[in-house]
């Protein structure tokens, strides 16, 4: 198995989500990202994936009434393992979130960006060897049949990425965004530009766009399933596709 470990990464997990559409699915009460998934919290199963994928330094971002729950859910499983907490103190996008996490991260290190619920068959960098990645971002992208839902990314036959547009009513193509991200420490400077989008949000999208004008904007294809749990029936994916 591949088990390389990812130096000089750190690795930020956005988990400040409240999981609207997750509200008492399963009688849940709090956050999704403490709900269950098989016997795990979505949290754990979270960092669980990307330590197997070689990450060992980790910044969880929550929302604040879930902080101590989510420190101690954690805490408990990875006693070993050097995670951070921080808070988002209100729900303004995802940028904003990663924003942060930026006391923590020194500049000559790399940004693996996750968010909580995104879960995938496979190690999304097998085929690549992420030592190289030092300067600019990095998007992952996968064929979906239902673009409009996602960050859809526009990309020309030599792989460049042309434009990524947040769910677009008339998607450019099938590449769906999935919800990790690269980024070089230059990222806390481009957040501080962006702009509030039309739903008041500092979309992960525009940050990524920052990078695609700069010609720094990589994009690599995921292979096998991808499952965002934001919904109960992704949910219900997830746990068939982990059975
Ligand atoms: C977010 C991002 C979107 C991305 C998706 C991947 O959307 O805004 O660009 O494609 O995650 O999971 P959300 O699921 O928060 O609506």
């Amino acid at each position: 198995m591949y088990s390389l470990i990812v130096e000089n990464f750190k690795c930020i997990i956005a988990a400040g989500g409240l999981g609207t559409r997750l509200q008492d699915f399963r009688g849940n009460k709090s956050t999704k990202i403490l709900l269950d998934v098989k016997g795990t919290s979505m949290i754990n199963r979270q960092i669980s994936q990307l330590y197997g994928w070689g990450m060992r330094k980790f910044i969880v971002i929550t929302n604040p009434e879930y902080l101590d729950m989510i420190k101690e859910v954690t805490l408990n499983n990875f006693d070993n393992l050097d995670i951070d907490f921080t808070v988002q103190e209100e729900p303004k996008g995802i940028s904003h979130a990663l924003y942060q996490a930026r006391k923590f991260v020194n500049h000559d290190e790399t940004i693996f960006f996750a968010l909580g619920d995104n879960f995938f068959e496979n190690n999304p960098f097998k085929n690549f060897d992420i030592k190289e990645f030092k300067d600019g971002a990095c998007i992952f992208t996968t064929e979906v049949s239902n673009p409009e839902e996602f960050g859809v990314a526009e990309i020309d036959s030599d792989g460049n990425v042309i434009s990524i547009v947040e769910k677009p009513t008339r998607p450019k193509s099938n590449a769906a965004v999935v919800g990790i991200y690269m980024f070089d420490s230059s990222v806390f400077k481009k957040i501080e530009t962006l702009k509030p989008s039309a739903r008041g949000e500092y979309e992960v999208t525009d940050l990524c766009n920052i990078y695609v004008n700069e010609n720094k904007c990589l994009n690599l294809d995921v292979k096998g399933w991808w499952i965002d749990a934001g919904t109960p029936e992704r949910i219900i994916d997830l746990e068939e596709k982990l059975s």
